[in-house]
């Protein structure tokens, strides 16, 4: 981890702040560019993960497209400098503003995941005086084996448009004077360790475009998400997610011709590049005996332990204590989920230390709040550091 190296150096920010090893992004971002090459696959980056404005930057320089999930997104990436035919859009819930800004910039496709949201794709198109290329996102329903707050694919989950309902109207969808049909969208969860899920993802996906294609539909591309898991656990031990064995499992399994792949990782490119780095405050303990450590983060700067119960490895960066203890780390703001975790083994911690949480560059400062009007962390990036 970056932090214990240079925590010395980390002493002049003022915490809580998100440290960005922009070096493992890039090694990172190298990787999935080389792994996706051998096959050709097309990988675009789901900004919701984390919308910096130097990661994304970054992320630019290696070619990769953007998955974006609202008008905010799809404007942040446009100006980021990401090519509009690079991109695409999903989102249960496109409000008419949102979809009339996808439609003028010509995105490479918008997710739709209803079929009343491609009828009014449509009549915005027409109004638009445009015929607009669409993705048709369909429902899986596929058990992706990860925490079931983060699961979208499954039968009756809000995302996408069930396959019953496609069939049921196909004659619809393929008669949309303003739009095209070009790719077929799926997004079966994230954070997704047991790799041979995506095996039965490839089977239904096989299935569903050879019977939607029997049916007249003629798909450019396929788009299969993102969701690679990876190791909160240790992370020093896989800081770079195994992209080769995702891309090898699909290339395996898919038989989709010569169709491109398209895939959306967000987690998987920035989660191990991100530590949120936090400052003891006080210690205390309970009156049932365990020891607090209070932190100046808290569910504010990083809401997934709280939201979903997730881990992340926590360790001071500056104690030199022989010693270790056990400690319930909590946070600041004032509700009793604001723990980070308990019974973390760290070396014996005091006022002023500073602790690093791991693997927060995904779905951290992109899900940060101004609860308790916190102020919002700042971010310091590794190549910056004086
Ligand atoms: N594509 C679509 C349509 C998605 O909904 C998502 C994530 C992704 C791609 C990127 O998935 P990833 O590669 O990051 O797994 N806030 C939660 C995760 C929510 C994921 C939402 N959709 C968390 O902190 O775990």
């Amino acid at each position: 981890m970056l932090s214990r190296q240079i925590a010395h150096k980390l002493r002049s920010y003022e915490t809580p702040f998100y440290l960005y090893d922009t070096a493992l992004l890039r090694q990172t971002l190298e990787s999935v560019v080389y792994e996706s090459k051998k096959y050709g696959y097309k990988v675009h980056y789901a900004i919701k993960a984390n919308y910096d404005d130097r990661l994304l930057a970054i992320i630019r320089e290696y070619g990769l497209g953007i998955d974006c999930a609202s008008g905010n997104e799809l404007r942040k990436a446009i100006e980021a400098g990401f090519d509009p035919k690079s991109i695409v859009y999903a989102g249960v819930g496109k409000r008419d503003k949102e979809l009339r800004y996808a439609i003028e910039n010509n995105i490479l496709a918008i997710n739709c995941e209803s079929i009343e949201e491609l009828r009014v794709a449509d009549a915005l198109s027409a109004e638009a005086g445009r015929v607009t290329d669409v993705a048709l996102r369909i429902n899986p329903d596929i058990d992706p084996k990860t925490n079931h707050c983060i699961d979208t694919g499954q039968a009756d989950s809000k995302f996408g448009i069930s396959y019953e309902e496609v069939l049921e109207h196909a004659e619809e969808i393929a008669s949309f004077a303003h739009l095209r049909i070009v790719g077929l969208h799926l997004h079966i969860g994230s954070q997704i360790r047991e790799l041979h899920v995506f095996e039965n993802m490839c089977d239904k996906v096989n299935a569903i475009v050879a019977n939607l294609e029997k049916l007249g539909f003629s798909f450019r591309f396929v788009d299969v998400g993102g969701g690679l898991g990876v190791n909160y656990d240790v992370p020093e031990n896989e800081p770079i997610p195994n992209f080769a064995s995702l891309f090898s499992i699909v290339h395996n399994h898919l038989s989709i011709g010569e169709r491109e792949v398209h895939f959306e990782f967000g987690r998987s490119i920035v989660a191990e590049c991100g530590e949120l780095i936090t400052s003891v405050l006080f210690n205390k303990t309970t009156a049932t005996g365990r020891k607090l450590v209070i932190v100046d983060a808290s569910m504010t700067e990083l809401i997934r332990p709280a939201l979903y119960g997730s881990y992340h490895n926590i360790e001071n960066i500056t104690s030199e204590a022989e010693g270790r203890d056990k400690y319930t780390i909590v946070g600041t703001a004032c509700e009793s989920t604001d723990v980070f975790d308990e019974n973390v083994s760290l070396r014996k911690t005091q006022r002023g230390d500073l602790l690093t949480i791991k693997s927060a560059g995904a779905y951290g400062m992109s899900m940060a709040s101004r609860y308790n009007l916190h102020d919002l962390p700042g971010a310091v990036y590794s190549d910056e550091l004086q």
